[in-house]
């Protein structure tokens, strides 16, 4: 339950990212040598769910605070069943991998989600282009590469996270080299990319939109420090513009968030750099100022921090066009905050957004992670008592959120 109006002051520590971790720990199934990570987001749903299936598997997983050690060396099953890849479409990511190293991986598909159809069809045709013999069957994706794969030119129709990192995993111990072409350029994708390298895999171009690999015969262990979490960052930028005040963002890589930082810049808010930190604030006196965003993969404006900043525009001055283009039904969290006092009228893939004086708390319920964090934003600036139903989406991907934001003077609290 969030209690709307206190401004935020004082400093959040960044977790690592998410969306690099769980990645990151497929990325350990390519070795039978101790993989060892730094930062790894703590008490998160989603490293849950990748940690559950890596055990399944067969591995060794430690954790302690935001350590952890993976030993895929006794792998005992090369199936990732149904029951638990459904809980995360992350997990697919165990398909590239395992499939490189031991030739064969039968992994289910992970189906729809709330935010769209999602299908892995590019990564399914890339590893065919690299040798594999793929079989959709009963909902899973079974796929054979008996003498190994080989390396190939691949052009991925459409920028795609996932199957960038899936490809790019499974080129590091293919035969020859693989040309990975309209690849996906997230930093999380150079960070894996660093974290491959040091277990002794050949990758160029990570981050730009051509990532070559030559495959090596074997990978080793590794130790890795995971990147702070850039969706994060922007989401606590937003929680401090949008109810005034000033906070610093302890750790966080303001390099990666340019195309969110340009926009926020534009609503009247001022961000600094002070080391590793971010320095955000507003005085609470002088109104936010409403803007356009329109999504696009990175180095655009984030489809993650997409949900965040309709809220802010919701009680910004004037009226702000919202434009989603990755995802097909990533607008959940309009009925919500409209149920709170917002203005929001949808149009196809784009949302007008018409500020408004106040939002007034209420009982809502989301259905994404990010749309749940949408909807506490809405909460720490409604006017009374904000309850947000289902927050396990929320506890999917933000680590410690409520005493991240009660520490620095939200009223906020778990029912
Ligand atoms: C990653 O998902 C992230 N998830 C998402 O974050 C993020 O929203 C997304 O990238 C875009 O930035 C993780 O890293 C675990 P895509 P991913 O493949 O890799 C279509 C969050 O909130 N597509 O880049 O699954 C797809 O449907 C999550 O933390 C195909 O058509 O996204 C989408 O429209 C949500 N065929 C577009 O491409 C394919 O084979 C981009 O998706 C693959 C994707």
């Amino acid at each position: 339950m969030v209690t709307g109006g206190q401004p935020l002051n004082g400093t959040i520590p960044i977790s690592g990212a998410k969306n690099a971790a769980l990645k990151m720990m497929c990325a350990a199934l390519l070795t039978d040598q101790s993989v060892y990570f730094e930062n790894a987001p703590n008490s998160l749903r989603d490293m849950n769910s990748q940690t559950e299936l890596l055990e399944y598997l067969g591995c060794a997983v430690k954790r302690e605070g935001h350590l952890m050690a993976i030993n895929a060396g006794p792998i005992d099953t090369l199936t990732a069943p149904y029951d638990i890849v459904r809980k995360m479409r992350g997990s697919i990511l165990v398909l590239g991998p395992l499939l490189a190293r031991f030739g064969e991986a039968k992994v289910s598909l992970p189906g729809g989600c709330a935010i769209g159809t999602r299908p892995v069809d590019m990564h399914i045709k890339a590893l065919e282009e690299m040798g594999a013999e793929v079989e959709i069957d009963e909902g899973y994706i079974h796929a054979k590469a008996p003498k190994g794969l080989h390396g190939a030119k691949i052009l991925f129709p459409k920028v795609s996270v996932g199957a960038t990192e899936n490809l790019m995993m499974a080129a590091t111990l293919a035969k020859g080299e693989t040309t990975l072409a309209n690849a996906a350029r997230e930093p999380e994708i150079v960070d894996l990319a660093a974290c491959l390298i040091k277990m002794g895999a050949k990758i160029r171009g990570a981050g730009t939109d051509t990532i070559r690999i030559e495959g090596v015969r074997k990978l080793d262990g590794a130790h890795h420090f995971i990147l702070p979490d850039r969706i994060e960052t922007g989401t606590y930028m937003v929680a401090a513009a949008m109810t005034g005040g000033s906070v610093r963002l302890q750790n966080a890589r303001i390099e990666h968030l340019s195309a969110a930082i340009g926009h926020l810049s534009q609503t009247g808010i001022d961000i600094d750099q002070d080391g590793q930190d971010i320095l955000v604030s507003r005085d609470p006196n002088t109104p936010l100022k409403a803007i356009d965003i329109m999504t696009e993969p990175h180095p655009g404006f984030p489809t993650d921090l997409q949900a965040q900043f309709m809220a802010m525009l919701t009680i910004a001055e004037g009226a702000g066009l919202v434009t989603e283009t990755i995802f097909e039904n990533r607008f959940m969290h309009v009925p919500e905050l409209n149920r709170m006092g917002a203005n929001i009228t949808v149009q196809g893939n784009s949302a007008i957004v018409r500020g408004v004086e106040k939002l007034k708390g209420a009982e809502v319920m989301a259905t994404d992670l990010r749309a749940s964090v949408a909807l506490v934003l809405a909460g720490l600036v409604a006017e009374g008592d904000t309850t947000v139903n289902r927050i396990y989406h929320l506890e999917r991907g933000y680590e410690n959120i409520v005493g991240k934001l009660g520490d620095v003077g939200a009223q906020i609290r778990k029912a």
